[in-house]
């Protein structure tokens, strides 16, 4: 969403002219945002010559929006067997779609195997029982944890020596037994550091573990070094800094590559990268309230719906679309859920009053994919704008999806 001076617009749309024919709270997706994240990624890495981009589709799973993605060039990557069956649906290929689902069942896995994608397996037992029930026949990556502590907080850091993910990089030797005794082909070495990585060094030095790793299997045909770059979620912020990260491992891949002896790929898989900053959710004012101390604003809207703020202590910029020329003053932006459910605090914006829409900023990654119908509300729609045209893409939930699939007994 952009500010032109008087009023707010994407790609020229007036998104008070979104709340008034969709209704609100109302999840607004921009295209063009998610093409040139695209087109800045792939351009970061244009000197690797076997390069794939898997969008980590957890972020934001709207159909047309994976449709878009493929579109775009985009492979993906799922976590989940559904997310893969989601992926087939829109028409991606079964080696297009990558599946790195953490401690799921083994009938999930075979599964996974029947639907003939990349599994990719993140613990010794389930590689073990991978290479009896399949020896040779299935080639399968696996995800290593490289013990690096990095990413924007704990919870989303994934590669440090107590996380649950992945096998440690200390059990390579576990590896080749099992390589050994069951004959499975280890085709893809894979790991995720964590979200909201700035430093270039550390993807790095996560790299050069990997590639120092990836000596010891001798059938690979693609590295792949996750997601986590950052984009700017404050004013201010800096992001990953896309072209040095991008120069900086292309030339250190491509001398893995000669030191391998053949080229292999490199597989990104980034969510919030691609999609974060496209997305707005549009909500409106219920209530202004002026304690003594504070002022809170009560949107029609909540953790339900935004889970980010209150899980990961995230922070999402807050505009009055309505009223954005206004004096200042000091706001906690709070939902209607029956707990503590900020959306932003002491937050200096433009006056607000009962009915203004509120746009709530990069809105695309982790936010309609992790709502719920929590106090039985139901989720909001989402629109998708593309070439200056603005398409449903989700209907909003109704009454009839919060009871369908309870059962009235009476005990
Ligand atoms: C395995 C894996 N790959 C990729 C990602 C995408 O991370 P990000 O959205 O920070 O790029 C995640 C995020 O949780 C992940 O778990």
């Amino acid at each position: 969403m952009n500010f032109n001076g008087s009023r707010f617009d994407i790609q020229g749309i007036n998104p008070l002219d979104l709340c008034e024919q969709y209704g609100t709270p109302l999840y607004v997706y921009d295209a063009q945002i998610i093409e040139n994240q695209y087109k800045i990624l792939r351009g970061a890495f244009a000197d690797v010559s076997r390069l794939r981009i898997n969008f980590a589709i957890k972020a934001l799973t709207n159909v047309s929006v994976l449709k878009f993605m493929k579109r775009l060039g985009s492979c993906v990557d799922t976590v989940s067997i559904e997310e893969v069956k989601l992926c087939l649906r829109v028409g991606f290929e079964p080696q297009q779609i990558g599946y790195t689902p953490s401690g799921v069942s083994w009938s999930e896995i075979e599964e996974a195997v029947r639907l003939g994608v990349k599994v990719h397996l993140d613990s010794l037992p389930l590689l073990e029982r991978f290479g009896k029930a399949h020896g040779a026949n299935y080639p399968v990556g696996i995800r290593l944890n490289p013990h690096v502590m990095a990413g924007g907080n704990l919870k989303i850091s994934t590669a440090h020596e107590r996380s649950k993910f992945g096998i440690s990089i200390l059990q390579l030797d576990d590896i080749q037994r099992i390589m050994k005794e069951t004959g499975v082909v280890i085709e893809g070495l894979h790991q995720h550091t964590g979200s909201e990585i700035k430093e270039s060094e550390v993807f790095l030095n996560v790299a050069e573990l990997i590639f120092d790793a990836a000596k010891n299997f001798p059938d690979l045909q693609y590295i792949d070094l996750g997601g986590g770059f950052k984009v700017p979620y404050k004013p201010h912020e800096k992001g990953t800094n896309m072209p040095k990260v991008g120069a900086a491992i292309a030339a250190r891949f491509n001398q893995f590559c000669k030191d391998y002896g053949r080229d292999i790929e490199l597989v990104w898989e980034p969510g919030k990268f691609l999609v974060a900053q496209c997305g707005t959710l549009l909500v409106r004012v219920n209530v202004v309230k002026h304690n003594p101390s504070i002022s809170f604003a009560h949107v029609d809207s909540g953790l339900n719906h935004l889970i980010r703020p209150m899980m990961y202590d995230a922070y999402h910029e807050i505009v009055n679309v309505s009223n954005p020329l206004a004096d200042k003053r000091l706001y906690n932006v709070v939902g209607y859920i029956c707990e503590t459910d900020n959306l932003a605090e002491d937050r200096e914006m433009p006056e607000i009053t009962e009915g203004d829409v509120l746009g709530i900023q990069n809105a695309g990654a982790y936010c309609f994919t992790m709502a719920s119908n929590y106090n039985s509300r139901v989720r909001p729609a989402e629109v998708l704008v593309y070439n200056g045209q603005a398409h449903l893409v989700r209907a909003r939930e109704t009454w009839d999806d919060i009871v369908r699939n309870q059962i009235e007994v009476e005990v």
